[in-house]
């Protein structure tokens, strides 16, 4: 079978617009085994024929999401190269009903169902206004659609005029990670009202600015349209939409691990380094921040601990310390649940080189001394709601475990 008939036969699917819920029925998660050089082609010939919600090539294994209507050519692209398919998930739309079908109660926000948008910074709101002598609402910046990059301040009175340093927390940069903002508002809830000595500590200690969302456009779009969405959503060509906002920071901007289509799925960089609003808007929060001591962002779901530089394998001055911090906090995080996370190491070593990212730009453009990406749990973003305590406590537990390091090593 030819090529060509191969790309007349589906190309209509890349046209396909979803003006529902994009539904997911019958798409399967494959896992190929073979070297990363042809596992890539296979992608890249995929992705020319219809860009695929998800795919992920390393350390000789490829994971990639599959449409019904493209198995037949994605198998007899397999077979070309000899290499061998495992199914993962067999209907992604099932998983999608698990999340649905969560227990939630729209009068109060809890931690068993994932929350839109609004949902999120009604909480923030509502802690603003209740822990109203501890905490003040801050905007990060804007979205595209004209949304607030909305945080919580957590700030509580010291008995002395000494100004804190400052925690700073990012999460939901993609927004099909739903477990990011649902364990940072879990961590909020824990510093606010844990009564645990170590918990309370912590807060004290502190200034806080946690910003649970940080992409709410595409965030909004995975609970409304496309549960796989990752991207901003601005206008990035003719029929396509969204940069990664994770690529699209001025920090080595377009060199690894990125597309320049702006109809890929997953890494597009944008037109130029901050070419999309969220990143311009919160580099700028960001850079009138003195006195940052921690950069923090959450995705998911790799499990692992990330150090700077992503691009690079290179490693920065403090190295030594940031690792030995963060082993503390993987030992912290590991005690909750038993769970062991790979790292902490360097993207470039342990994932994949990526640049343009806001942890390499935040050490780099600030010189923040204590800089980490989480990568936290799950099956292709999907972690069920009922069990988001889990990664709640677990994550509390390691930024216990990460201060309490940082401080014997002098950093507080
Ligand atoms: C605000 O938070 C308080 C304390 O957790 C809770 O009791 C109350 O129901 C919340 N109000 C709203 C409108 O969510
Ligand atoms: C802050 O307000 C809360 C709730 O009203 C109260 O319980 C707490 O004691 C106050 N803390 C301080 C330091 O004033
Ligand atoms: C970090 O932990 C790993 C394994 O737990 C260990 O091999 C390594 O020596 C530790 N590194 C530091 C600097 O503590
Ligand atoms: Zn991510």
């Amino acid at each position: 079978m030819s090529q060509l008939f191969i790309i007349f036969l589906v190309l209509p699917l890349a046209h396909t617009t979803f003006i529902d819920f994009r539904s997911y029925k019958d798409y399967k998660v494959y896992k190929i085994v073979g070297n990363n050089e042809d596992l890539t082609k296979i992608i890249e010939f995929l992705n020319g024929i219809t860009e695929l919600p998800f795919y992920n090539v390393r350390n000789n294994r490829a994971e990639v999401m599959i449409a019904p209507e493209l198995d037949e050519v994605f198998s007899n692209a397999v077979n070309l190269f000899n290499l061998e398919k495992t199914i993962l998930v067999d209907d992604y739309s099932k998983i999608m009903a698990e999340e649905k079908s969560a227990n939630r109660q729209d009068s109060k926000f809890s931690w068993t169902a994932y929350y839109d948008v609004d949902g999120i910074y009604d909480y923030l709101k509502n802690m603003s206004t209740v822990y109203s002598n501890w905490t003040e609402l801050v905007v990060g910046g804007q979205s595209y659609e004209g949304r607030q990059l909305l945080g919580l301040k957590i700030n509580t009175p010291t008995e002395t005029d000494k100004i804190k340093s400052i925690i700073f927390i990012e999460s939901g940069i993609h927004a099909r990670e739903w477990i990011t903002p649902a364990t940072t508002t879990y961590f909020i809830n824990q510093l606010l009202t844990s009564s645990d000595p170590a918990i309370t500590t912590l807060r004290d200690r502190f200034e806080w600015q946690i910003f649970p969302t940080v992409n709410p456009d595409g965030y909004h779009y995975t609970h409304t349209r496309d549960r796989m969405w990752r991207k901003t959503r601005s206008k990035s060509s003719l029929f396509c939409h969204g940069a990664d906002p994770n690529r699209n920071w001025d920090y080595n901007w377009g060199q690894y691990g990125i597309s320049t289509n702006p109809c890929n799925y997953q890494t597009y960089a944008g037109s130029q380094p901050f070419s999309e609003i969220e990143t311009r808007t919160f580099s700028e929060y960001i850079s009138n921040l003195d006195n940052i001591l921690a950069y923090i962002a959450f995705h998911s779901d790799a499990q692992m601990l990330l150090v700077p530089y992503s691009d690079s394998v290179e490693h920065t001055g403090n190295y030594d310390d940031l690792i030995k911090i963060g082993n503390t906090s993987l030992e912290y995080g590991e005690k909750v649940n038993g769970e062991k996370y790979d790292g902490p190491a360097t993207a470039a070593e342990i994932l994949y080189k990526a640049s343009g990212g806001s942890m390499d730009w935040v050490r780099n453009q600030l010189a923040t001394p204590i800089v980490y990406t989480y990568e936290l749990r799950g099956t292709y973003f999907h972690w069920p709601p009922s069990r988001i305590f889990e990664q709640g406590d677990e994550v509390t537990q390691m930024m216990v475990g990460l201060f309490t390091e940082a401080c014997n090593l002098g950093y507080c």
